[in-house]
């Protein structure tokens, strides 16, 4: 039995992935802080559960592990982690601080750059020859970039040169594990990538970023000023590069079976979607019209779209991308499956979403 380890294994993609691996007889290896409320184990079952898929029956081994990212051998004594990388094996750092406030810089850098660096010196200490190192990184490491992303290093660059110090983050550890590989003859790959929403077919959705983000400020605004038309800062043109979990783990899933892949892999849509479909379904899903205009400016707008433009923070440095992913290396070893999410699946994500929103609030109110 194949073993995979994965550092981060509650993360919300990486839940989903273990879930998967443990219905196909994986022997997974779950890296999980314990907190002072819940423990390791506890962390990874409720992320499980959390990811609203079927509990596995007649599953492979999962074993839970509590670590700690950055401590020297994750804080785990010899014995242990020599058993855990013992035999042939994947790893998957999925572990990072998605976080995007210029505040939290440090914390960013030290999480998603040093918690690499440590996870990388563990993996060529104690893996054997044969053992394949992953770095999930993402699509948005290329920044602000107006040519065709390529499946290959970049260089530095400064703050200047990304929407955040996430992207920069992950562009320096995509670097650092460049500069590993060329000390030390390890098995290494970086697979980026692009926004990961809910599952194509059953419309659930487990995560609140981005569009989701947006979508719920909105329709929180809608329930005090419904029926208003709300002109927002877009380029109805633009688009967002959307994947779904499911695809997403299909394709991981590939991977793991595969022997040879590339050593860079864009795992994106080949469509993306346009702004103008997500705001329609958003429009159509809450009681106000939102009109996407992408030359207003901030003087010209009323008090209500002030409000829903401050409110843009996060999704208004990406709502004007239309970024073009490179994904040759991809396709040599990802079968073309129906991969692409549409305006109908985001329709249905997106009114997963704000049903279990209003859900949320409707139990809180009764406690
Ligand atoms: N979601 C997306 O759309 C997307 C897109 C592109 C790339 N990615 C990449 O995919 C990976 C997973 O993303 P996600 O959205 O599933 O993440 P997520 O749900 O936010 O989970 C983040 C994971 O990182 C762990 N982590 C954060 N800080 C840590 C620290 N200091 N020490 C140990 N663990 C730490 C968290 O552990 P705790 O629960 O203990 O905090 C959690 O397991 C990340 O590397 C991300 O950059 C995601």
């Amino acid at each position: 039995m194949k073993k995979v380890i994965i550092a981060g294994a509650n993360s919300f993609v990486a839940s989903h992935f273990v879930h998967k691996l443990l219905s196909q007889d994986y022997h997974v290896v779950a890296l999980v802080r314990g907190s002072s409320e819940a423990s390791a184990v506890d962390r990874m079952q409720e992320a499980l559960e959390d990811t609203t898929l079927d509990p596995v029956q007649d599953s492979g081994t999962l074993t839970v592990i509590d670590y700690t990212l950055l401590a020297p051998n994750f804080s785990l004594s010899e014995e242990t982690i020599a058993s855990i990388f013992e035999g042939h094996l994947d790893y998957y750092h999925f572990a990072a601080s998605l976080k995007f406030d210029f505040r939290s810089k440090e914390e960013i850098f030290d999480t998603n750059i040093n918690g690499l660096k440590n996870a990388l010196n563990i993996f060529q200490k104690y893996a054997s020859e044969k053992g394949r190192f992953f770095f999930i990184s993402t699509a948005y490491s290329c920044g602000v970039y107006s040519d065709v992303f390529e499946e290959k290093f970049y260089p530095e660059a400064d703050i200047s040169q990304f929407r955040n110090y996430y992207e920069q983050s992950k562009r320096l550890a995509e670097n650092a594990l460049q500069e590993f590989m060329a000390e030390y003859p390890i098995n290494a790959h970086v697979i980026r990538l692009s926004q990961v929403v809910g599952n194509s077919r059953s419309g659930v959705t487990r995560t609140s970023y981005g569009i989701f983000d947006f979508a719920k400020r909105v329709h929180a605004l809608a329930q005090q000023y419904p029926n208003q038309k709300i002109r927002i800062h877009a380029d109805p043109d633009a688009t967002q590069n959307l994947i779904s979990i499911d695809t997403v783990i299909a394709d991981l899933m590939e991977v793991v079976a595969t022997d040879e892949v590339p050593v860079i892999m864009n795992f994106v849509a080949n469509h993306p979607m346009s702004n103008r479909q997500i705001i329609r379904s958003i429009s159509d899903l809450t009681s106000v019209e939102l009109v996407p205009e992408k030359d207003i400016q901030k003087e010209d707008m009323n008090e209500l779209e002030r409000m829903v433009l401050a409110g843009m923070a996060f999704t208004g440095n990406y709502i004007d991308t239309d970024i073009d992913f490179d994904t040759r290396q991809r396709d040599k070893v990802i079968s073309p499956l129906h991969r692409e999410v549409n305006e109908s699946s985001v329709f249905a994500m997106l009114a997963y979403y704000l049903d279990n929103i209003t859900e949320k609030s409707a139990v809180k109110s009764q406690q």
